[in-house]
């Protein structure tokens, strides 16, 4: 990609950046999305009244991904696992760690990897995972990210050759009618964390920003969240933008980015890839980025130029006159011609996947590095930034460097393989949602299914051939 600040120039130019002696990063990452899609225009905007262009533009979401019944956030994540050791021809003894995120847990005790791991075992043979140490992270949509961090550095120090993978696993789920239930989905991703990684190379710079909050939670014992759904987005803003800036002053630091002449830290990065709780949510984040970065840039006079100067909270006797005027402005911004173009360049394909799928949760950050894959968006040597949000609340931004051989990853086919789901209706979302239904919609096949949850609440999976 040129870019057109002509990022990769200057992110070409930087080598070496990575404390560990070898890089260590993603090798590859596989996508498992469930077979049900119901669409959001037709039948589901008009019974529950709502314009099908909120849905679509507004949102952001065409279709969401629905869980049959035999599927969970443990099936999910035993299939993506299961495509990336035969995509990647792992064994189950090259696998030291697995590290799976996620907020959908199937058990408050058991860590939902043993499960997978006796999913798999049902391929790979009884005890073929049993040197594998396995362990559920828990931190709304950032866990996996916060797993990803950490297996990072055993990858690193560990002195034999095996690898680490990272599961993304979530069922997305709001009451019916509320103003949660078009922003669902499911889905999980696993990532294969390996020394000299063919996809990119993590630079080891973590900006954090944690906060107590209610913005979105579930309370022991309860099946679906609850969500304080505007007071989260402005949570995600908040905490992204105090990340960021951790972020870009490490990186400053430790001499990675170290703007100069009117720079700023974004025009050292070719490509930003946010939590996508719903498309246009990476909107909203990425120009909260980019206002909050450029401020400090030669490029805000021409901002300023096209929407006018800032309010300053010193010329405010009122304070909740001051709020307006700077969300009016944060809505200029976004409609501004230099923020338009940085986001149609550097962020926006991120969330191709997501349109057809919804929201993943913890997975959904990846969803967009498995976008830029597939539209082959991404270039040798560029510089990746990811933001990643987890309501509670954390961010935690990072970097990473596309890699020389990225090329040679075999596509997933990931936008045909949508394109071959089943479309339920309306009645038979609702029936699934509710737990109602019982039995699959498609007759689980070349794949791991929940077969039974006994008396005890242990659950029993099969690999229904
Ligand atoms: N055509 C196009 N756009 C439309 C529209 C139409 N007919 N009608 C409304 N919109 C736009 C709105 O103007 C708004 O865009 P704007 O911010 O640029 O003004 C956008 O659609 C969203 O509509 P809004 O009414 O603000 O949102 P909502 O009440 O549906 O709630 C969430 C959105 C995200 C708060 C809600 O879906 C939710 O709670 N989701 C779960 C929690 C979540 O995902 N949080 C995110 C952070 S983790």
């Amino acid at each position: 990609m040129t870019g057109i600040f002509g990022n990769s120039s200057k992110s070409a130019s930087i080598s070496g950046n990575s404390p560990f002696k070898e890089a260590v990063g993603i090798d590859d990452l596989a996508v498992y999305i469930p077979q049900l899609y119901l669409p959001l225009e037709g039948e589901f905007s008009r019974r529950r009244e709502i314009d099908p262009g909120k849905l679509t533009r507004g949102i952001g979401i065409e279709r969401m991904a629905i869980p049959d019944a035999h599927e969970d956030a443990a099936t999910m994540a035993a299939m993506s696992l299961l495509e990336l050791m035969r995509r990647c021809d792992l064994l189950p003894e090259d696998i030291g760690k697995i590290h799976i995120g996620t907020e959908s847990a199937v058990d408050e005790a058991k860590a939902i990897g043993t499960y997978v791991i006796g999913m798999l075992e049902k391929v790979y043979g009884p005890g073929s995972f049993q040197h594998c140490s396995t362990v559920e992270f828990k931190s709304a949509c950032i866990g996996t990210t916060l797993a990803l961090e950490s297996i990072s550095y055993w990858v690193a120090a560990d002195e034999g050759e095996r690898v680490g993978v990272v599961i993304a696993s979530d069922v997305a789920k709001y009451p019916l009618g509320s103003s949660g239930e078009y922003t669902q989905g499911a889905g999980s991703v696993s990532l294969l964390v390996k020394k000299n990684p063919r996809i990119a190379a993590l630079e080891q710079i973590y900006g954090c920003f944690t906060r107590d909050e209610n913005d979105f939670f579930r309370p022991t014992g309860c099946t679906m969240a609850t969500v304080n759904g505007k007071h989260s987005n402005q949570c995600y803003l908040d905490a992204m933008q105090g990340a960021f800036a951790s972020f870009a002053a490490k990186a400053a630091r430790k001499g990675i980015i170290s703007p100069k002449n009117g720079e700023c830290t974004t025009d050292w990065i070719d490509h930003l890839l946010f939590h996508i709780p719903y498309p246009r949510m990476i909107e909203y984040a990425s120009a909260a980025i980019f206002r909050q970065d450029w401020k400090n840039s030669s490029r805000w006079s021409d901002v300023e130029a096209e929407i006018g100067p800032e309010p300053e909270a010193g010329n405010y006797d009122d304070l909740e006159r001051y709020r307006l005027d700077l969300a009016r402005y944060a809505r200029s911004f976004a409609r501004s011609r230099q923020f338009l173009e940085a986001y149609n360049a550097r962020v926006i394909d991120s969330a191709a996947l997501s349109r057809s799928i919804g929201n993943i949760y913890t997975g959904s950050i990846y969803l967009g590095l498995a976008s830029l894959l597939e539209l082959q968006k991404l270039r040798a040597h560029e510089r990746l930034c990811f933001g990643a949000y987890g309501s509670g609340c954390s961010a935690l931004v990072f970097s990473a460097r596309v890699s020389s051989e990225f090329s040679s990853v075999p596509s997933r086919d990931l936008f045909e393989r949508l394109e071959k789901r089943r479309e339920i209706s309306l009645e038979e979302y609702e029936l699934l949602h509710e737990g109602v239904r019982k039995e699959s919609l498609i007759q689980p096949s070349g794949e791991f299914a929940l077969a039974q949850i006994d008396h005890q609440g242990y659950r029993h999976y099969e690999y229904m051939s």
